[in-house]
């Protein structure tokens, strides 16, 4: 299976049923094409389970829920629904992509709460997220836009109105020659990536902003316990962008990232994928396919 995300074989699930992958689709005057009332889910299945699937589908309708949308489906039902999809595919180790999203329906404005909130969910064999940096060490851009305040947009939602500065970060930080970029927070902390959190070492412990303008990635609330459980400090805290010099490793982490090493970041921060690095991306690949 290849080519455009659109013209592939196989069946993707959409409003509780599954239907020919090339017929998953969306009128052109869905609400959420026009006011960004979407949410959605990355979740990765190793060898035929999906990791922390129950707790992607309690966030996407957490997720919902911050922006006023009812989910019509339990995260019970939304598991099978996964199931369903990685069943009709024949796929055992796969991404999977759940979205909830206001479609089309009575209102075509700003204000849409007549409209149906409706689901789908696809899976597609998806390797490693960063390529080769994976084990050579990402080399990340420093972004221009910063993660938002909680007063601004709800920054706990994994929402797609908040990748707009995403992808516009991504494509600069591409056009560099850059794996990803980082962002700085409305405060001027260190955040996270476009798609990732990230961790630093420093003499042994691990450092990571505090997750209090971002996504709590799953796979950050995991590391975290993965380090503590093994006896290792791990600082959850702000950072300034100054101190960032001083730390000898850093690591980005999420589910399609997995453990990813940084070996750049900007022109001035350089850093050694170190022992902790490594063996926490070990500790997180036994535990995935647990
Ligand atoms: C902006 C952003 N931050 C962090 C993460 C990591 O989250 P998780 O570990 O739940 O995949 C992701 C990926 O989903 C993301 O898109």
């Amino acid at each position: 299976m290849a080519g455009a995300y659109d013209d592939r074989d196989g069946k993707i699930w959409m409003d509780g049923k599954l239907v020919d992958w090339r017929d998953a689709n969306i009128h052109i005057l869905t609400h959420a094409l026009h006011y960004a009332s979407s949410v959605f889910e990355g979740e990765r299945c190793y060898s035929g389970k999906i990791f922390k699937g129950h707790e992607h589908s309690l966030r996407l309708i957490e997720s919902a829920r911050l922006l006023d949308m009812q989910s019509p489906y339990t995260a019970e039902e939304i598991d099978a629904a996964k199931e369903a999809v990685l069943n009709a595919n024949g796929f055992k180790d796969a991404y999977v992509r759940a979205v909830m999203w206001r479609g089309s329906g009575e209102d075509m404005g700003v204000s849409a709460a007549r409209n149906p909130v409706r689901m789908a969910v696809a899976a597609w064999e998806w390797g490693s997220y960063y390529g080769d940096a994976k084990w050579q060490g990402a080399k990340l851009d420093i972004a221009k836009w910063q993660r938002p305040s909680p007063m601004t947009i709800p920054t706990a939602a994994k929402a797609a109105g908040l990748y707009m500065i995403c992808t516009m970060s991504k494509h600069a930080a591409e056009a560099k020659g850059c794996s990803d970029a980082l962002f700085m927070d409305y405060r001027g902390y260190v955040a996270e990536a476009t798609g990732a959190n990230v961790f630093f070492v420093k003499d042994g412990e691990v450092h990571t902003p505090l997750a209090d303008a971002f996504l709590n990635g799953i796979t950050r609330q995991t590391i975290i316990q993965l380090l503590r459980d093994k006896g290792v400090t791990v600082h959850e805290r702000h950072i300034l962008p100054e101190e960032v010099s001083a730390f000898q490793e850093c690591f980005l982490t999420g589910t399609a990232a997995e453990v990813t090493p940084v070996a750049q970041i900007g022109d001035d921060w350089h850093f050694q994928i170190g022992q902790v690095t490594r063996d926490i991306a070990a500790d997180y690949e036994t535990l995935v396919r647990a």
